[in-house]
């Protein structure tokens, strides 16, 4: 190990984490493919963050890996998982903005989301409080501050419409809150500043149409399960829909359904989703997505753009694809 990252690695074990080297990712990861992070790490609060900054190594947040694409190379510098107070949840109601509670007293106000907590926790816990807002959530994998860095969204919305206030860290370790004007959401796009990382998210939640919007999520997870091959290992959709049109639809007709590289395979229940069919590395998946890209802008003039997020040591010129 260099010497940057024994002495950042003593760093993070003073200030209480427990770093471990050359650690695997791919069982952490949907598509369970890609190489070992240098150091993996575990946070538990914004002050263990702030330390994580400070030693000036690459950080990459993991999240639930659920859109990620780990290289066959690995991560180089740290790779963090936000858990404990990360996966915190309170309530601020408009009768009183400072305090928080355990639960919304009023019809209406804030649910103040800890980045590091799942889409489908929150989810579980809001419908234990019949409280609705998230709705928009309802199947998506990943965590709250993935879905905010991405918008994430259904038929049903998008997160971006729900934002109250993002708090992000920066790199010097100083938080801030975030407008969502600032923030700029756009179809699966969101401008956060350069090396932010999310730590906490507020969002408009309501009791008014709780019974509702459960029920238009039970008829969304029925057509998901349908249509999607959600007992595969894949990272949901791969590429963004271009305007007007979808991806999936557009990779079908290209007659791409089935199609295999190596261990990757384009799914036969749905052309957006790439499965890892057992053996797949990073590379046979690269290789998958770029001969969809090639093959529908050639076939249809149409440039789709990835969804999922390419991360860690890939050889020069892979991505952008
Ligand atoms: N289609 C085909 N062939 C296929 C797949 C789809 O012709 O193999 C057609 C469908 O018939 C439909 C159109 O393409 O007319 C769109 O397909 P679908 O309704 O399955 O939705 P999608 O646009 O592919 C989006 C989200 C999903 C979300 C579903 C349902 C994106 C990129 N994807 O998929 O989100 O679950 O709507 O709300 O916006 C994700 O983002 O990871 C994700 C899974």
């Amino acid at each position: 190990m260099s010497w940057e990252l024994a002495g950042a690695s003593l760093k993070l074990i003073m200030a209480g984490m427990e770093p471990t080297k050359d650690a695997p990712l791919a069982r952490l990861g949907w598509w369970r493919v890609g190489g070992p992070a240098d150091l993996l790490v575990t946070v538990k609060d914004e002050q263990q963050l702030a330390a994580v900054m400070e030693t000036d190594l690459p950080i990459t947040v993991l999240g639930n890996g659920s859109n990620l694409l780990v290289a066959d190379e690995g991560i180089r510098g740290i790779v963090v998982r936000l858990r404990g107070n990360f996966r915190a949840l309170a309530f601020r109601d408009p009768s009183s903005p400072d305090g928080l509670s355990d639960s919304l007293d009023g019809p209406a106000g804030i649910a103040v989301v800890g980045a590091g907590m799942s889409n489908a926790m929150l989810l579980s816990k809001l419908d234990r409080l019949g409280v609705a807002g998230a709705g928009c959530l309802a199947g998506v994998p990943g965590t709250m501050g993935g879905a905010i860095r991405m918008n994430a969204g259904t038929r049903m919305g998008e997160i971006g419409d729900r934002v109250a206030f993002v708090r992000v860290m920066m790199p010097n370790g100083k938080t801030q809150n975030l407008t969502p004007d600032s923030i700029n959401f756009r179809y699966r796009r969101a401008t956060l500043p350069e090396g932010a990382i999310v730590t906490r998210v507020g969002l408009w939640v309501t009791k008014a149409n709780h019974a509702e919007e459960a029920a238009l999520r039970t008829e969304h997870l029925e057509y998901r399960q349908n249509s999607q091959p959600l007992d595969q290992p894949s990272c949901g959709s791969t590429f963004k829909n271009p305007p007007g049109d979808a991806a999936g639809r557009l990779i079908d007709a290209a007659g791409l359904k089935g199609t295999a590289i190596g261990g990757a395979q384009i799914s036969e229940k749905h052309a957006n989703f790439f499965i890892n069919t057992g053996s797949a590395t990073a590379s046979d998946l690269h290789a998958l997505i770029k001969l969809a890209r090639d093959t529908v802008q050639e076939q249809f003039g149409i440039t789709l753009e990835p969804e999922v997020h390419a991360v860690g040591d890939w050889p020069d010129g892979m991505w952008p694809l």
